[in-house]
C-alpha cells in the first residue's frame, strides 16, 4: 500500500458510500448485491462451504426461487463447486462458468492495472 491511510473526511465518507454500493445496492436486479458474491465475511469469494451454510432464501439462489430466472445458474455447479455462470462474452455469446475471485489484487487486475504494475516495476531494483 502507498499514500496516506483514509482519514480524510472525505475520503471516509466515499469508503463509507462505496461499502454501502456494495454491499446494499441491488440496482434494480434480482435482489443480488456485489456482496452476495464477493461476501466480505468469506474473503471477497464464494466457496463450496460458505454457500452451504447460506439461508434458503439468500439471493444467491434467485436461480432456485424464482422459475423466470431458472437460466440464470447451475445450481449443482453452484452448490458443489461455487461456479457462477458468466456473460463474459457479451449477451449474444453463450454464458460460461467461472469461480468468484476475491477482489483483494484489484490494483493489478482492473483496467488501471498497467498503472499500478508500472509504479510497482518502478520500486523493484
Ligand atoms: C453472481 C455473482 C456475482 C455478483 C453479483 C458480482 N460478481 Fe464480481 N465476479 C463474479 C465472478 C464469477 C467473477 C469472475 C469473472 C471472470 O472470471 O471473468 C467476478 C469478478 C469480479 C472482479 C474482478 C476481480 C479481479 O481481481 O479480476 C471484480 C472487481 C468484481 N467482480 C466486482 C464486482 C462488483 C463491484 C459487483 C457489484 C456491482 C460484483 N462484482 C457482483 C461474480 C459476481
Amino acid at each position: 500500500m502507498t499514500g496516506s491511510p483514509p482519514t480524510a473526511g472525505a475520503t471516509a465518507g466515499l469508503i463509507a458510500q462505496g461499502a454501502r454500493i456494495f454491499f446494499q445496492e441491488t440496482f434494480g436486479g434480482n435482489g443480488r448485491t456485489c456482496g452476495t458474491c464477493h461476501p466480505a465475511e468469506a474473503d471477497f469469494t464464494l466457496t463450496p462451504e460458505f454457500i452451504a451454510a447460506l439461508p434458503a432464501d439468500d439471493p444467491l439462489f434467485v436461480a432456485e426461487l424464482n422459475p423466470d430466472l431458472a437460466g440464470l445458474e447451475n445450481p449443482d455447479l453452484m452448490r458443489s463447486r461455487a461456479l457462477i455462470l458468466e456473460n463474459i462474452d457479451g449477451f449474444d455469446q453463450p454464458p460460461v462458468f467461472r469461480g468468484v475471485p476475491h477482489i483483494f489484487d484489484l490494483a493489478f487486475t482492473a483496467p488501471s492495472a498497467g498503472a499500478a504494475t508500472s509504479q510497482i516495476s518502478a520500486t523493484l531494483p
